[in-house]
C-alpha cells in the first residue's frame, strides 16, 4: 500500500511477474487504500520521509510521527490482531508512535534496525578477514542512531573471538564504519536511503514469525526492566516466533558496553521526550 496513485499497482506488477521464474503464485495486490490490508496478520510500515544526504535519522521524527500514526491508526482499526514490524526513522521513536497508537501489546509491535546493522557489521569483518560472512556472528544492540552499540565481546568468527584476529584500533574504525553505515549509502545514493539490506532483514524477520522459527535476532522491542531499561524501545536480542517477541534474552555485557547501552538508551529517551512537542 502506497499513497502515490500506480506505484505500488506497478510494483506488484512487476513482482507477480517474477513469481514464475521465481516459483511463486502471482497473488499480489498493489493498493492506494487500505481496505485491502484488512485482517493482515503481519504489518510492515515503511511509510515516512527517508533521509537526505547529511541528515540524521532524529531530523525526521516530525514529519514521519504524523505518517506513521495516520498509518498506525488504520492498522489498529482494521487488522487489530496483526503483529506490525515498524521501519521508519527514526526507528525507535517510531515504534513508540506505533505502540502508543495501536494500543497493542508489546509482543506484537516489533522495530526492525538490529539485523541490518549487525549485517552491516558483519559485512565490514567478514571484508576485513577476507572469511564468509556466514561465518561471523555479531550483534547491534541499543537504539538504531549515532549511539549504537555493536558488541565486540560476542563478535565471533567461527567461534573464535574477533578480538583474536583485528586489532582494537583497526575494530573502532569498523565500529564506526557500522554506525555511519546507512548515512554512508544515503551520501552515495543521493537519493533514497539504503533498500535492499533492510528489506532482507525485514524478510528475517517475517520468515521467523509466520514459520514460528523462533530466531533470536537483535530488533527494537519495548522493555519493561530488562537490560535495565525500563519504557523504552531500544534493540535487544529477542526470540521472534508466532506471537511476536516471544522473549528478551537477556545476555551479560561487559562494563563499557554495558555503559553505552545506557548512553544508547537515553538518547532513545530524548527522542521519545521530543515526540511529545513536535
Ligand atoms: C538505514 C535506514 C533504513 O540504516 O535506517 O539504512
Amino acid at each position: 500500500m502506497d499513497i502515490v496513485e500506480g506505484l505500488p499497482q506497478g510494483k506488484a506488477l512487476d513482482l507477480n511477474q517474477s513469481g514464475p521464474v521465481v516459483g511463486y503464485e502471482p497473488n499480489m495486490v498493489g493498493t492506494n487504500g487500505y481496505e485491502e490490508t484488512s485482517g493482515s496478520d503481519i504489518v510492515v510500515i515503511t511509510s515516512g520521509f527517508p533521509r537526505q544526504p547529511g541528515m540524521s535519522r532524529d531530523d525526521l521524527l516530525a514529519k514521519n510521527k504524523e505518517i506513521v500514526g495516520g498509518v498506525a491508526s488504520e492498522v489498529k482499526d482494521r487488522s487489530p490482531d496483526a503483529i506490525v514490524i515498524v521501519v521508519t526513522n527514526p526507528l525507535d521513536a517510531m515504534c513508540h508512535v506505533t505502540f502508543d497508537t495501536t494500543q497493542f501489546p508489546r509482543q506484537r509491535v516489533i522495530g526492525m534496525a538490529g539485523i541490518l546493522d549487525s549485517a552491516r557489521f558483519r559485512t565490514f569483518l567478514a571484508w576485513e578477514l577476507g572469511v564468509s560472512v556466514r561465518d561471523v556472528t555479531g550483534f547491534v544492540l541499543g537504539g538504531h542512531g549515532d549511539t549504537m552499540v555493536p558488541v565486540v565481546s560476542y563478535t565471533n568468527v567461527a567461534g573464535v573471538p574477533v578480538r583474536q584476529k583485528i586489532s582494537e584500533q583497526r575494530l573502532e574504525e569498523i565500529v564506526q564504519r557500522t554506525r555511519d553505515g546507512g548515512a554512508e549509502v544515503v551520501k552515495l545514493l543521493q537519493k533514497g536511503s539504503a533498500y535492499y539490506a533492510p528489506a532482507a532483514a525485514v524478510a528475517e524477520m517475517v520468515d521467523s514469525i509466520v514459520f514460528d522459527q523462533k530466531r533470536v535476532l537483535p530488533c527494537a522491542a519495548l522493555c519493561q526492566g530488562e537490560f535495565g531499561i525500563d519504557g523504552l524501545f531500544v534493540g535487544v536480542p529477542v526470540r521472534l516466533g508466532a506471537e511476536g517477541v516471544e522473549e528478551i534474552v537477556e545476555i551479560e555485557l561487559e562494563d563499557d558496553e554495558r555503559a553505552e547501552l545506557e548512553k544508547s538508551a537515553s538518547a532513545v529517551q530524548e527522542l521519545v521526550e521530543a515526540l511529545r512537542t513536535v
